[in-house]
């Protein structure tokens, strides 16, 4: 083996090359994009710690019990102790980059999010993603110039290579020549989340497809908890996606209502008087879906509470964005907000060190299942795209061996051959309205397999390449998975089934074997225990 492969160069994909550095591991780092045009920099709101700067007795078991509570008890624990009691350390290394967090007497400041009761959320104004992102980037160049990293932007994930079982590579493409290469060495994808399954309905960017997870799905690799789709509560459309308004603005003070009659009816404070507008999301978007049945209208997102300093030091993009994109200054007027789609709580099964089912391949960030059980809390996804990184480099190191082989990457493959044709975007966009039809907030089985009906005629139709096969086996699993899944969970609310029941406090598992999609369930500790000597 030589060289690690990082699919992705976002904030998981750079926190295992810097780590993988650190150690003296060398990594080629393939990404569609250069980092500073990836998902992670339009990350707002912030990143959870325990770091207790506020004053309010915070702790790691804390964060702990609110991310297995939010999460809706799905997630392993051992994984989310890891994740939790690592958080500190973290946000520490991440300041020690450069990070400019907002701070206060020497201290990182810490501010309210979704799910959670303390002041945990460590924040740079309301570009958090952006600021950490530019230390990560500045930080990778040190290695780059010795080598240890070495980028390859604008190259496209186009396959594993696969040798008896196991992962032994990757083949990308360059897409300025369009020639081909396959790498040797192991794999982490890092690729973030399948945005691209749903156009114009998400929050993230629709580079990031969907098509690597697809792809090493049929190729073999788990998934899991692909039901689980996060939509959040506050967006707003604008010019073909859904654009975030931060949890931070509830978190500063801003409140959701609905007219009642001629009245303002603050529906969360009304009917969840515990965390009222900060709840977790899938609570919140529930909520906003139920009234609007209720009461007709949109609901409305208050933020004509907050003063000026609060605008200037912790929101000022946001204020900025909305009064260029809805032509109103959210200070004197609501906002009119939506549930979108924003994040992926399903995806590659790993375990706890981040290995998934094929040997070889590893994966961390957003396109894993791991840290979020059934809902994530705000502020845990940048938290877990970093720390996964650097704790499945680090099981890289100790796990595999660097065999010092210098070997070349010759970009001579004039085909990439299979899996290498992108999908149509006029299937793209079918294949997203029989999911959304079906995968929305509340779900039931009659709709499920009406969609799953509609899958099977369209894939009839006629013959696809290997991507469109790919989203379509995705697809299946996303629907099989809500429809084997008979209860209500987190971000999977069935109104045929409104009760959570503990017979499914599993994981769903999908395996794509001879062209079809099983789903079956496993125990929540088959993800193994905490290595005791990590970071
Ligand atoms: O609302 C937000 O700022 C989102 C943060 C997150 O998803 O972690």
């Amino acid at each position: 083996m030589s060289r690690v492969i990082i699919i992705g160069a976002g904030l998981s994909g750079l926190s295992a090359a810097i780590t993988l550095a650190k150690a003296g591991r060398r990594s080629a780092l393939v990404s569609l994009q250069p980092s500073e045009r990836a998902q992670s920099v339009l990350a707002e709101g912030g990143i959870n710690a325990a770091l207790d700067t506020m004053g309010e007795n915070d702790s790691a078991d804390e964060h702990f019990n609110d991310t297995m509570r939010g999460g809706v008890f799905l997630a392993s624990e051992a994984a989310v102790r890891a994740l939790t009691s690592h958080a500190p350390e973290t946000v520490m290394w991440l300041s020690s980059l450069g990070v400019p967090f907002n701070m206060k007497d020497g201290k990182i400041i810490q501010r309210n999010f979704g799910g959670q009761k303390k002041k945990r959320t460590a924040f740079a104004k309301s570009s958090t993603g952006k600021m950490i992102m530019t230390s990560l980037i500045d930080e990778a160049r040190k290695y780059e110039d010795k080598g240890l990293i070495e980028r390859f932007a604008h190259h496209e994930f186009i396959r594993l290579i696969i040798d008896n079982g196991e992962c032994v590579g990757a083949v990308v493409r360059d897409r300025y020549s369009g020639k081909s290469a396959g790498i040797s060495g192991v794999v982490l994808l890092a690729c973030g989340g399948m945005n691209g399954i749903f156009p114009e309905m998400t929050t993230g960017t629709t580079q990031n497809s969907g098509d690597a997870a697809a792809t090493a799905f049929v190729q073999g690799v788990t998934l899991s908890n692909t039901e689980m789709l996060q939509y959040h509560p506050t967006t707003i459309g604008i010019s073909g996606k859904r654009c975030l308004v931060t949890e931070a603005a509830r978190g500063e003070g801003g409140r959701l209502y609905i007219m009642r009659g001629d009245e303002r009816y603050y529906f969360m404070e009304d009917r969840f008087p515990d965390l009222k507008n900060l709840s977790p999301r899938d609570v919140v978007a529930r909520e906003m879906f139920f009234v609007r049945r209720e009461f007709g209208g949109e609901v409305f997102l208050d933020m004509t509470g907050l003063d000026e300093e609060v605008w200037k030091s912790k929101l000022p993009d946001l204020r900025e964005e909305i009064k260029s994109y809805l032509s109103i200054d959210p200070k004197d007027t609501p906002v009119p907000v939506k549930e979108g789609i924003h994040y992926f709580m399903g995806g590659i099964y790993t375990d706890i060190n981040h290995r998934t089912s094929m040997q070889g391949l590893y994966a961390s960030g957003e396109c894993t299942s791991l840290y979020h059980g059934a809902n994530r809390l705000g502020g845990n996804s940048m938290l877990g795209a970093v720390y996964g990184g650097r704790a499945a480099a680090e099981d890289i190191v100790k796990n595999t061996a660097d065999d010092g082989k210098n070997d070349e990457i010759s970009f001579a493959i004039d085909d990439a051959g299979n899996f290498g044709e992108p999908a149509s975007d006029e299937l793209i966009l079918k294949i997203r309205d029989i999911l959304l039809d079906a995968m929305g907030i509340v779900r039931n089985e009659s709709t499920l397999d009406n969609a799953l009906e509609r899958l099977d005629r369209l894939s009839a139709e006629r013959g696809y390449n290997d991507r469109e096969n790919a989203r379509f086996a995705v697809a299946r699993a996303m629907l099989m998975s809500a429809k084997e899944r008979r209860e209500s969970r987190g971000a999977h609310y069935r109104e045929d089934f409104p009760e959570r029941d503990d017979s499914f406090k599993k994981a769903t598992v999908a395996q794509y074997k001879n062209g079809k999609v099983s789903i079956t369930f496993k125990a929540l500790d088959e993800r193994g225990e905490e290595n005791a000597d990590k970071t």
